[in-house]
């Protein structure tokens, strides 16, 4: 997500306004920009790279921008238009005298793009948001005596969508406004000044007297004071809140670590992915990135699917969800192994590659040799403008917004769902009915709030975490589709516990691993009420019948499985193809409690790196 920074009062704003942007590193981005306001002068500088680069840009401009006591900066996620200069924020309008920087997603822009295109506007990003500053521009043209406040809230009432705003403008030096719809926006109160950010962190060194912004809400901030009125400008009294918090914990939003954030995101998260996308009026899915693309797509003699890590236990459920849903015949290859083995393959195939990070080496160059080969290579990434996302010929991005935490979390919940939309895109109107489709696509639009209720059940997961952190060895056994979900499982806890942990299909238990079982055993089954279910119950007396120890996960109105296991997480019910979006969420946070009960560095474990851009 985007980091918004706001300056006006005695001081000069650029050093404010680049160590505000640097406290909000920690919400990932790929480009940053300021815009400085010294009277009618109005400055834009921004960038594709880090805000330390971008500090080495406004060094040169400082000489001459010393009096400019307010701005705006801004750190860009992004999300419509790759990472670039042109699609850094600020965004000015033709004149030079309006800027604008925003965080959120412009639902209609499209449709205002092509009017204000139609009425001679020239766009010089490919974002969303450039649409903000040219209907200001607009509306300043048709009505110049109206204020910038009054022109920026009429502006809004053209626009869909998500929106944390900030305004500043030459015409009017004395000021900056913002709105807030969707995406936080926070007012700092310090002596004869103001900050305004997206949260607390960049505030939090200069004054601990804040005012939030409510959803709907526009403040006019000067060096005198501010006022806040809804969008229908009626007035706001807003109470002045004192922080208490560190710097450390508004990074992490109160959690203790990103990875238990990002955990607890996957709700949001799973909203994000399918936003625009999953069409329940219609029965549909609509995937906009690879549209052009779909019945070469559906044309497919075979799928591989290449990746590396938790992104190949994803692709491992998407193999089950074509061949269900499309009946297209998937393989699934380490991309590490794929790149290396000279495969078999060529202009009948697709190739799919999927990274969280889109930089990952062995996936990169499976891409390429997938390419060379003649397939059509198609990317499911989560970070915009990643070369991976390039190098596709098209692709989806999961929206899951940055993933700080070294273990995947968010991103494989998120992934799951791509490839299940994908599966369904790819069926259309030839292995499932269109009523059929509905229903799988309302079932998947109420995942959020099972997920949210599974999250609930965290002091409960804590507790069986107690039980268990100093095993030495763990054993995740699943079917069908919770098969990926126990390899993920066991990956989990030994990237950042360190304890040993194994995944397998439940039924290749006897085939080996069985020996391994005792009472210093855990074992761990996924054992939802699906198609496998009396199987895996078979299973796990026989790991009873040698002192193992059961945990279970299965499904709210069990009634067999409480007799059987020491530890049951209930959950609620889906069908087997959804159940992965669930029953992995438990086995996230027994992972990330036995790592913290245990020590361990859980953000950032040894030997481990967020995006392995090396073989
Ligand atoms: C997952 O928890 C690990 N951090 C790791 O396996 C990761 O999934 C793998 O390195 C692939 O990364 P990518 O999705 O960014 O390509």
């Amino acid at each position: 997500m985007c980091g918004i920074v706001g300056y006006i009062g005695w001081q000069e704003a650029s050093p404010l306004l680049l160590k505000g942007l640097k406290r909000l590193e920690y919400r990932g981005y790929d480009s940053a920009g300021l815009a400085l306001l010294d009277g009618s002068k109005l400055v834009v500088i921004k960038q594709k790279g880090s805000v330390s680069n971008l500090e080495q840009e406004t060094l040169a401009l400082r000489a001459t921008m010393q009096g400019a006591t307010a701005g705006i900066g801004h750190t860009r996620w992004a999300t419509h238009g790759d990472p670039s200069d042109r699609n850094a924020h600020p965004h000015m309008n033709a004149a030079g005298d309006i800027a604008i920087i925003h965080n959120g997603i412009i639902e209609n822009y499209s449709l205002l793009k092509r009017e204000l295109l139609a009425e001679g506007y020239l766009f010089l990003s490919d974002t969303d948001s450039e649409v903000l500053v040219h209907l200001i521009d607009r509306i300043w043209k048709r009505e110049p005596a109206m204020d910038m406040e009054s022109a920026t809230r009429s502006a809004l009432r053209h626009v869909d969508g998500a929106y944390g705003l900030c305004v500043i403008s030459s015409r009017e030096p004395d000021k900056i406004v913002v709105a807030r719809m969707g995406s936080p926006l926070v007012i700092g109160i310090g002596e004869g000044e103001f900050f305004i950010a997206s949260d607390a962190a960049p505030i939090v060194e200069h004054t601990k007297k804040v005012v939030y912004l409510a959803d709907g809400e526009l403040a006019v901030v000067r060096r005198d004071g501010y006022t806040v009125t809804s969008i229908e400008n009626v007035r706001q009294e807003k109470v002045v809140t004192e922080l208490d918090f560190s710097l450390e914990k508004i990074e992490k939003d109160g959690f203790e670590h990103f990875m238990l954030k990002e955990i607890f995101q996957q709700p949001a998260v799973m909203h994000d992915v399918m936003r625009g996308r999953v069409r329940l009026d219609e029965g549909r899915v609509r995937l906009g990135g690879i549209e052009d693309y779909l019945d070469q797509l559906k044309q497919a003699k075979r799928i591989v699917i290449c990746a590396c890590g938790t992104s190949w236990h994803a692709a491992l459920i998407g193999e089950y969800l074509i061949e269900e849903f499309a009946r297209i015949p998937v393989e699934v290859d380490y991309a590490s192994e794929f790149r290396y083995r000279n495969p078999i393959v060529g202009a009948e195939d697709v190739v799919i590659v999927i990274s969280q990070s889109g930089e990952t080496a062995d996936t990169l160059a499976a891409l390429r040799t997938a390419k060379e080969k003649g397939a059509l290579v198609m990317g499911i990434c989560n970070v915009v403008g990643s070369t991976i996302a390039r190098e596709t010929l098209c692709g989806m991005y999961t929206h899951a917004g940055p993933e700080i935490g070294v273990a995947s979390t968010k991103a494989f919940t998120a992934q799951v769902i791509m490839l299940y939309m994908l599966a369904l895109a790819l069926s259309k109107g030839r292995t499932i009915s269109h009523d059929e489709i509905a229903l799988l696509l309302k079932e998947l639009s109420e995942i959020p709030e099972k997920a949210a209720q599974i999250l609930e059940l965290d002091g409960q997961i804590k507790f069986i975490a107690e039980q268990f952190k100093d095993a030495k060895n763990v054993l995740y056994l699943g079917r069908g589709y919770n098969f990926p979900v126990a390899l993920e499982g066991a990956l989990k806890l030994k990237e950042i516990s360190y304890i040993h942990a194994e995944g397998y299909p439940a039924a290749e238990m006897k085939h080996g691993p069985i020996a391994l079982i005792d009472e210093d055993m855990p074992v761990i089954f996924i054992a939802t009420r699906d198609s496998t279910y009396t199987k895996i119950l078979s299973n796990i007396e026989e790991v009873r019948s040698r002192k193992g120890r059961v945990i279970a996960i299965a499904s709210e109105g069990d009634k067999e499985i409480g007799r059987l296991a020491e530890h049951v997480i209930y959950i609620p019910q889906a069908s087997g193809p959804i159940t992965p979006l669930l029953t992995v969420i438990p086995l996230q946070l027994l992972a990330y409690h036995i790592a913290t009960l245990r020590g361990c560095n859980v953000d950032r474990p040894r030997n481990l790196a967020k995006s392995v851009t090396v073989e």
